[in-house]
Order: C-alpha cells, then structure tokens, then sequence
C-alpha cells in the first residue's frame, strides 16, 4: 500500500498557535503549581502496561497539554500510527512498509496481517520459531564446535542496529543469562575491537553470529573475515587440522552462523544457508532487536526470555495502538519533547537511568532517536518548518550526578530528562545492614525534585550562607523532568521501555512530516571512506584527488604510519 498522505505543517494547525500563545505567557513555576493544585502529581502519573511513568514534573498545564493533543490530532499522529502498524508504505524514500511492530504479534493474533501478499505473522512466527530451535540446541550442547565442545562464548558481528540493540538488551537483562554462554560484542572497523574480545577466546567453543541486514556493512564484513582467519589460525594452533579447504568449510559450517535479509550474501560467504535466520525489508536495522537479529539474546538469555522481551514490546504497541491521545503515555511524552524543542528552546534530551544494567540505554536510544529525525526534509522532500531532532544522551545515575549534573541544575540550557529506575534490585546487597539500593533510589529522587523545585536564595541565606556564595549556592529549578518507574528489570518490562521510546521517536517524527525510518545522511561518508581507502594505501591519485585538508591530514598520516 502506497502512501498517499501529505505531511501535514504542524506550524500551520491552530494547535500551533494556541502552543505559541502558550510560551509567550508561561512562566514555569513547579513549586506553585504543586502548591495550588494537589492532584497534580495523581492525575500527571499515568499507567503504561508495567510501568508507571510521572509526567508531573514537567514544565506544562492542563491547558498546555490539551494543545498539544490538539497538535497531534490536527497533524494525525493517531491516523499514522494506524497506516504504520497495517502496512502502509509510510517509508516514502524507500518504498516500503513499518512493520517493527509485527515482529511482537503473538503468534495466531486475529485478524491476520498480511501485507502486500505476505502473511506476516506467520514468516514472523516461523523464523522466530526456528530462532528458539537453534537456542535450544546450543543451550543444551546438541550444537557443539568442530570438535565437539559445546559454545560458551557467542560472539555478535554488527553494527549500528544489528549490534547496540543485542549489546544493550544482553547487558540490561544478564542476570537472566542462565546457560553458562556469555555474549560479546564486536562492532568497531578498529581492529582493536577484534583484537580484544577475541584474546582470550577458545576457539573450539567460540560461535559467530554475522548480523547484518544488508549483508554489505564494511565493518560487520571486515570484522567477520578477521573472525574466520582468526578461528582458522587459532584452530589450528590448537592443534586442530584445518589445512584442507574442506576442513576449513566445516570449520566455518560449526563456528560460524547469520543474521540477514540477504541470505544470498550470507551463502556467498561460506555461511550454510540452514544457519542462517532471515529478517524483512520492513524492519529498520534501528527496530530490529525483535527479529532474528536478537539470536544471541535467545542464545545466552534463553528463547523464553526472549519471548517476554517481545511479549513487553506489544504490550506497549497495544496501549499506543487502543489508548486516547490524552492518556496515550508515549504519544504524550513525544508531545512534551516537541515542546520542549519547537517552543522552549531545548536542543538535547537526557535519558538518566538509574539502573547500571541499562549503560547502554542512551546509546541505543541515540541511533533510536537521532538517526530517526535528524532530518531536514519531510516525507514529501519538502524542508521541514521547524527545529527537528534534539541529541539524546546519558548515562546511569548515579555516575551522571559526579560528571555532568551540574550543567542540567545551574546551567543556561534547558534539558528535559527522563529518569528510569527499579523498586527492586538484581543484586540485593547490604552496606552494614542498610539497602543499598534503597540508597541509590533516594538518590533518583533527590535528583527529580532538586531539578523540579530547586533551592531559593531564601533557603541558602537561611542555613546561614552569606556574600556571594548565596548565588552560587541557588538552585533555579523548573529543569523538567519525566519519571519513569518499575517493579523490576524483567525482559517484559524492558522489552515495554523500547518500544516506549520508538513510539515517541514516531510521534514526534509524525509531528514534524518526517520520514523516521530511512537514514540517507549516513551514505555519504560511507562512500567518500571507499574512495579514500586508496589514499590511505599509498594510491598516489587518489590522495591528489582530495580536498587541501583531506590532502594534509593522509600526508600527515603517511609520514608517520611505522
Ligand atoms: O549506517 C547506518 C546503518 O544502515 C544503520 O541504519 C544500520 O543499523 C547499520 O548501518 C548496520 O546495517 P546492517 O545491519 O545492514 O549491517
């Protein structure tokens, strides 16, 4: 189904005007707000399957929120997600249809979906059935290496989306990792990715995932050529015999298998097509963690867990999909970023988790997010009319709280934040009898409510701090900032925060009329490195080819390449 629908301007709608009048009168008060409406903090804190995400602290009223629901009604966000989730080929430039959220259906949902003339809930069910096979068997030892040693390591090739999504969810959930097999993760062209997390590898029960969707990345082939020389040689240091092109093959037929929408690729490689799990054109790499890509979570983590994962995600996609705007969590807080950065000025988003198995949140959310709308055209080539794309960023608290906190409470910019965090911990542990992670939670709400009320002048002066050190001790507050709360860090419950984020990347990218789903700014520079590697290889016309900086900076590097 083509796409036949014009972005809508959001400048255009009335909902814009209202949200303009809005800013020209608003002088953000957290500390009144609070104090004169007592059900604010009830009415702001609103359900999302197993998380209970607290809006209260952010820099609106009721009036501001109703404008801008008025704003995703006027530019459809409802309608597009609708188009989205039945097929529609909502990825103009690319012609194709945004079917991440069928790869969480359960299996037999009703009515079927079937996109143009596939059958999509069964292609879906098939691979991940035939996924969860193949994790059973390297689970139990019925896959062993080439010579007959069961996998303990499972070794991910990829990059962008077929690696920041396996490598963050295996960090959030590896207390779950059940079956003796760690993952690892190598992603970087640097060959001192390679080099490290293979030094202390046996390669007799080492097994190779090659994911990628295209099957054509320059990293993920490069690092999986270094990968087969390195099991061949290592192999063969261990005294296996791989001298025969034939022994080789079948070392590579048991240590190495592959994720792809390419399986011709992945044949052409020496990968045996029977291990290979495919994927469709309809999943961008940044969406992907769902589908078969996340075949080394389903290794170490186990099929069910896996399952959960995905069972989190589609109960999130069913609360955007029944929900009413105005009570729909991840259209709203996609609403609020368009908020802060259309109207307020905000150029980037912290994401705080308070939790050290999710470090690789933010970087995960930032291919998510950035490579979804930072963009400048809509989805008809047309400019964009307003600011688009705010940076995302972060790290775990409380680690941020010594680095960059400072900047978010007494700084000049404004930084909404979102802070993630767990009533119970994976690890209980005591400091002298005392929780300590009732400790590190205090902490996640000190943060919240300094940033949201601050500390007035008043209040410095009157714990007998005088001079100049008043104001350097005064707090502004009004830094906004959403909460995201859960019972625990289940699969479930993270398979429920992705998908949170990837709805709010599409509110958002539906406000502005972007397409969220190709990544065109990519290519250039992927073409430009090709063209010149040569240089760098000594190719005299290639160098003199170059631009005057480009020229320098290659004479620079041959002059001291030892
Ligand atoms: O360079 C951008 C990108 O295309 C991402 O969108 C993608 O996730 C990544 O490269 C890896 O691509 P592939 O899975 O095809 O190797």
């Amino acid at each position: 189904m083509t796409d036949s629908a014009a972005p809508i301007d959001a400048t255009s709608t009335s909902a814009w005007a209202e949200l303009t009048a809005h800013k020209a009168g608003i002088a953000p008060d957290l500390r009144a707000w609070f104090a004169d409406d007592p059900g604010r903090a009830e009415r702001l804190s609103l359900p999302l399957a197993d998380l209970h995400v607290d809006l209260s602290k952010n820099l609106v009223t009721d009036g501001i929120l109703a404008s801008l629901v008025r704003l995703a009604e006027q530019t459809g966000v409802a309608e597009r997600f609708d188009a989205m989730l039945s097929g529609v080929h909502i990825n103009t430039t690319e012609d194709r249809a945004v079917l991440h959220t069928a790869l969480r259906r359960p299996d037999g949902a009703s009515p079927a979906l079937i996109v143009d003339g596939q059958h999509v809930d069964d292609d879906v069910h098939e691979v991940l059935r035939r996924v969860a096979e193949f994790a059973d068997r390297v689970r139990s030892g019925a896959w062993t290496g080439v010579t007959g040693k069961r996998v303990t390591h499972v070794v991910n090739i990829g990059i962008g989306g077929s690696d920041l999504g396996p490598v963050m969810v295996y960090e959030a959930l590896k207390p779950y990792a059940d079956a003796g097999i760690e993952a690892r993760f190598i992603s970087n062209i640097d060959p001192t990715d390679l080099a490290q997390k293979t030094a202390d590898l046996d390669p007799e029960t080492t097994l190779f995932i090659v994911a990628s969707k295209t099957f054509t990345t320059l990293e993920t082939l490069t690092n999986a050529r270094l990968a087969r020389d390195w099991l061949w040689a290592s192999l063969g240091n261990a005294g296996v015999d791989v001298a025969s092109d034939e022994a080789k093959k079948d070392a590579v037929a048991h240590h190495f298998i592959a994720v792809s929408t390419a399986l011709d690729k992945v044949a052409a490689f020496g990968i045996d097509p029977a291990n290979a799990f495919g994927f469709w054109d309809w999943v961008g790499g940044r969406y992907s963690v769902d589908s078969s890509i996340g075949t080394s979570l389903a290794i170490a983590l186990g099929p069910d867990a896996f399952g959960q994962l995905l069972a989190g995600f589609h109960a999130v996609d069913e609360h955007v999909r029944t929900t009413p705007l105005e009570r729909n969590v991840p259209v709203l807080m996609g609403l609020l970023n368009v908020w802060y950065n259309n109207f307020l000025g905000a150029q980037s988003h912290a994401v705080l988790p308070y939790a050290q198995q999710l470090h690789r949140f933010p970087a995960y959310l930032q291919q998510l997010t950035m490579e979804s709308n930072g963009k400048s055209v809509r989805w008809d080539g047309s400019p964009v009319t307003t600011e688009t794309g705010e940076v995302f960023w972060g790290e775990p608290g409380t680690n941020g709280q010594h680095a960059f906190y400072q900047l978010i409470h007494q700084g000049t910019r404004l930084i909404p934040a979102d802070f993630i965090a767990f009533a119970n911990p994976a690890y209980p542990l005591a400091d002298d009898g005392r929780d300590v992670h009732g400790l590190f939670l205090a902490n996640f709400l000190a943060q919240t409510k300094a940033l949201a009320f601050g500390k007035t002048a008043a209040e410095v002066e009157a714990e007998g701090t005088t001079g100049p050190l008043v104001a350097a001790r005064t707090f502004p507050g009004n830094r906004p900032t959403t909460s995201i709360f859960a019972d625990a860090l289940t699969p479930a419950v993270l398979g429920q925060l992705i998908a949170l984020y990837e709805h709010i990347t599409f509110t958002q990218g539906v406000i502005w009329g972007i397409n969220s789903f190709d990544q065109w700014g990519v290519e250039l520079g992927k073409q430009l490195a090709l063209q010149i590697a040569p240089a760098i290889e000594g190719d005299e016309d290639a160098a003199a080819a170059q631009d005057p900086s480009t020229r320098a900076l290659l004479a620079y590097y041959h002059a001291h390449r030892r």
